[in-house]
C-alpha cells in the first residue's frame, strides 16, 4: 500500500505528539505530565461557558473531579509549575459548600462518605504541600476545611452496628445506606493519621488507630504478609457477609495511612509491620512484572467509570508511603518506574496523539480513553519525582495552613437536609418536588422495612 504524503505527514505529527518519557530526567516528565493535564483539561467544565467551577463533564462524578485534583496539586508541587494554581485553587474553593467542610449544597442530597473523604485527601495534599492559602477574608484555612471533615466524618461513626464503623453513606434515603466499606472508614483514618502527623495532636492517632483497629476486627483487612482489603458488607447480618472484591484504591488509602501512621510515631514497630504487610498485599494483587493494573476489572475489560480512576490514588499513595516510610523504598520505587514508563507508551493515541489508555501492558494505546485514563498516567509519572523535593510538611516544617479543631461540628446531618429544603424554598415548585422525592423515598423505604 502506498502511502500518501499527507498521511505520512500525519503519522510523523503525530508521532512527535506522543509523548516520550525519559523517567530519569525531570523536564521529560514535566513535559509528559503537562501534555497529560492537557488530556485532564479538555473534560474540564470549569472554564467553558456555563460550565460548573470545580466539576468536569458527565459521566464524571463529583468525586472523582476531587481525586483528579489531587493528582493535579501533587503535580503543581513536585514540577513547581504554577499553569494550573488559579483554576486548582478556585476548583477548591467552588466546590468546599458554604460550611467549608466539602459539602456543598449541588451534592448533599446524594453525598457519600467516601465522596466527602477524598475530596479531604486532596485538601490535605493543599495543606502538606503548601499549596495557595484562601486569601478572602474570614474564609478558613485549607487545614481547618479538612479538620471539618474529618469531625463530621467522625461524628457519624455508628456503633450500633457491627461494633462501629462508618456506613458508606451518609443520608438514610440513599442506596448503600446499609453498607459499611472500606473506603469510607479508609478515608476517615488516613485523614485521622495525617492530621496527627501534621498537628501533632496525638487525639488524631488514637482515632486512627481505631478506626484501623476496627478494620481489621470486622475483617475487611486481613493482616498477613499479603494482606487482604475487602470491599465492605452490609449491617444487614452485622458485616458477616463480606464483599471480597479488592480494588487498588482501598490498598491504597489504607497504606497511605499506615505509613503516615508509621512516620508519626517516630517509626513506631507495629506500623512498619502493618506498612509492610499491606505493601505487600498492594504489590502482589495490582502488579504484573512491576506494570500496575486493576487486576479485578481490567483483565476482563470491565471497569466502570469510576474503577477507571483507581490507580490515580493509589498511585499517589506509593509515592507517598515511599517517603514517610523509608524502609519501603526499595521495594516501591523499580514498581513507579516500570509503572509510569508503561503508562506513558499507553499515551499515544486520540486525535491529540497523546491521549492515555487504560491497560500498560501493550507499549501502545489500546483505544481506552477517559478522566480516569488521564488521571492515571498523570499520578503514576508524577511518583517519579517524590523523591526530588522535600516531604509533605507538617505544622512544624514549614506548614502554614491555618486549623481549628473545632470546625465543622455545628453542621448536623439534620441540619444540612433543613438547609437543603430552605435552600430550595425560594423556589416554591423546586421544593415541593424535593419534599415529594425525599417523602416519597422515606414511605418507600418504611414499607420496603415493613415488608
Ligand atoms: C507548565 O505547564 C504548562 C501547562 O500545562 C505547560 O505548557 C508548560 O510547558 C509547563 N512548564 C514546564 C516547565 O514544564
Ligand atoms: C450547582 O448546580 C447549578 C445547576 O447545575 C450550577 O449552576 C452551579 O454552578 C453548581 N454549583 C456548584 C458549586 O457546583
Ligand atoms: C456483631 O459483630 C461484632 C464485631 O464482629 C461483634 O462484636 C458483635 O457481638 C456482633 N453483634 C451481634 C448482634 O451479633
Ligand atoms: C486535638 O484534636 C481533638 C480532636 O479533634 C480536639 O478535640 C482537641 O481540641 C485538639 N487539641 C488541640 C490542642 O488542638
Ligand atoms: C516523635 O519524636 C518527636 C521528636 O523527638 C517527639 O516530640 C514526639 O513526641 C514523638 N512522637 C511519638 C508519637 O513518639
Ligand atoms: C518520616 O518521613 C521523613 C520524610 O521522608 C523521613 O526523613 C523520616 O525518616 C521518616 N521517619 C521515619 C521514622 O522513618
Ligand atoms: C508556605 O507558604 C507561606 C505563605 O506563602 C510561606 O511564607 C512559607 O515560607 C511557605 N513554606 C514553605 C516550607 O515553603
Ligand atoms: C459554632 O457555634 C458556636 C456557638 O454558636 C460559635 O461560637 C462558633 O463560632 C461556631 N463555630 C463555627 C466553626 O462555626
Amino acid at each position: 500500500m502506498k502511502i500518501s504524503p499527507l498521511y505520512s505527514l500525519f503519522l510523523t505529527v503525530v508521532s512527535v505528539l506522543a509523548i516520550d518519557l525519559d523517567t530519569s530526567s525531570k523536564s521529560s516528565i514535566c513535559t509528559a505530565t503537562a501534555l497529560i493535564q492537557q488530556g485532564i483539561s479538555d473534560y474540564y467544565e470549569g472554564d467553558v461557558y456555563g460550565g460548573t467551577v470545580g466539576m468536569f463533564v458527565s459521566p464524571y462524578y463529583w468525586w472523582e473531579a476531587g481525586l483528579v485534583f489531587g493528582g493535579m496539586i501533587e503535580n503543581w508541587y513536585l514540577c513547581q509549575n504554577t499553569s494550573y494554581e488559579d483554576m486548582l485553587y478556585d476548583a477548591l474553593m467552588a466546590q468546599t459548600g458554604s460550611d467549608y467542610d466539602y459539602m456543598p449544597s449541588n451534592q448533599t442530597m446524594v453525598e457519600g462518605n467516601d465522596d466527602q473523604g477524598v475530596w479531604a485527601l486532596t485538601v490535605m495534599t493543599a495543606v502538606e504541600r503548601n499549596f495557595t492559602n484562601p486569601k478572602e477574608d474570614g474564609t478558613p484555612g485549607w487545614l481547618a476545611m479538612v479538620q471539618a471533615v474529618f469531625n463530621q466524618m467522625y461524628s457519624r461513626w455508628d456503633s450500633d452496628h457491627c461494633n462501629g464503623g462508618l456506613r458508606w453513606q451518609i443520608f438514610t434515603w440513599n442506596s448503600g445506606y446499609n453498607y459499611k466499606n472500606t473506603i469510607s472508614n479508609g478515608c476517615l483514618f488516613q485523614l485521622a493519621a495525617r492530621l496527627g502527623r501534621y498537628t501533632g495532636n496525638t487525639t488524631y492517632l488514637e482515632v486512627a488507630e481505631k478506626v484501623f483497629d476496627w478494620l481489621v476486627d470486622i475483617d475487611f483487612v486481613v493482616m498477613k504478609e499479603e494482606a487482604n482489603v475487602f470491599d465492605g458488607a452490609t449491617i444487614d447480618d452485622n458485616c458477616t457477609s463480606i464483599v471480597k472484591y479488592e480494588w487498588s484504591y482501598n490498598h491504597g488509602v489504607v497504606l497511605g495511612g499506615c505509613a503516615y501512621m508509621y512516620n508519626a510515631t517516630n517509626g513506631s514497630d507495629v506500623w512498619q509491620t502493618r506498612t509492610e504487610q499491606i505493601l505487600g498485599g498492594a504489590t502482589s494483587f495490582f502488579f504484573e512484572d512491576d506494570i500496575m493494573y486493576e487486576s479485578t476489572c481490567q483483565a476482563s475489560n470491565k471497569c466502570n467509570t469510576d474503577q477507571r480512576v483507581f490507580k490515580a490514588i493509589f498511585s499517589r499513595m506509593l509515592g507517598y508511603t515511599s517517603v514517610l516510610a523509608p524502609f519501603t523504598t526499595d521495594t516501591i520505587t523499580p514498581l513507579i518506574d516500570t509503572s509510569a514508563a508503561a503508562a506513558a507508551k499507553s499515551c499515544s493515541g486520540g486525535t491529540d496523539g497523546h491521549t492515555c489508555g487504560l491497560n500498560w501492558f501493550t507499549g501502545d494505546w489500546d483505544g481506552q480513553y477517559g478522566l480516569g485514563e488521564q488521571a492515571c498516567a498523570l499520578e503514576i509519572i508524577n511518583q517519579l519525582l517524590v523523591h526530588d523535593l522535600p516531604a509533605p510538611l507538617t505544622e512544624s516544617t514549614g506548614g502554614s495552613s491555618s486549623g481549628d479543631a473545632s470546625a465543622g461540628l455545628n453542621v448536623s446531618t439534620t441540619n444540612v437536609l433543613q438547609k437543603n429544603i430552605n435552600i430550595t424554598a425560594g423556589d416554591k415548585a423546586g421544593a415541593g418536588i424535593i419534599t415529594t422525592i425525599v417523602l416519597g423515598v422515606l414511605v418507600l423505604g418504611t414499607v420496603w422495612m415493613v415488608l
